[in-house]
């Protein structure tokens, strides 16, 4: 799993507490990154004592640690389709978490988020888009007042250059 910066011990206990709210019976998204693996191990634990619960995948990364977990996964199709359960609640994680401070002059509200930059952008957006919660797991180092990194855009292969001029359009640079 990528990792982005930030003490293992507090991404576990943001990862691991939200994989406490998760209940018997739900369906919920499994997010990509470090944090979020926190708690799909949790859950693995959870399951191991009991727990009914069925995982869909963000990506590769999170569906194999859902496997060694023993965490059952539905395909994101079977999970939303017409006969599906839907996703009660996705776990993902984030890079930067906008503070929204009063000394920021970023019009960015606390609370908004960059996401994406652990290469599973697109699916991610799918399953947490499709859940009923969307819970994210992030800790301190992730805080600040604005958000200033890198902003991750996934593009198809042939789309790339016309993505490419849409961000420098958008005052970006690709
Ligand atoms: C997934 O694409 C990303 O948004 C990750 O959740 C994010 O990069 C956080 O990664 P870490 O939990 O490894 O810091």
């Amino acid at each position: 799993m990528k990792t982005s910066g930030g003490s293992d011990a507090t991404k576990r206990r943001a990862g691991e507490s939200a994989a406490e709210a998760v209940t018997d019976g739900d369906v919920v998204g499994l997010g990509t990154g470090s944090t979020a693996a926190h708690a799909i191990r949790r859950l693995g634990d959870r399951v191991d004592g009991g727990l009914d619960v069925r995982g869909v995948p963000t990506s590769f990364a999170s569906r194999e640690l859902a496997a060694e977990e023993a965490v059952p996964c539905l395909d994101l199709p079977e999970a939303v389709g017409p006969d599906g359960p839907g996703i009660d609640l996705a776990i993902d994680g984030a890079d930067q978490v906008a503070t929204g401070s009063e000394e920021s002059d970023s019009p960015v509200p606390g609370g908004a988020l960059i996401k994406g930059g652990g290469a599973a952008h697109a699916r991610e957006k799918l399953v947490d888009a499709a859940a009923d919660r969307f819970l994210v797991v992030a800790d301190p180092s992730k805080e600040s007042p604005r958000l200033d990194r890198s902003v991750p855009v996934e593009a198809l292969p042939a789309g790339r250059t016309a993505v490419a001029a849409a961000v420098r359009e958008a005052g970006g640079e690709a």
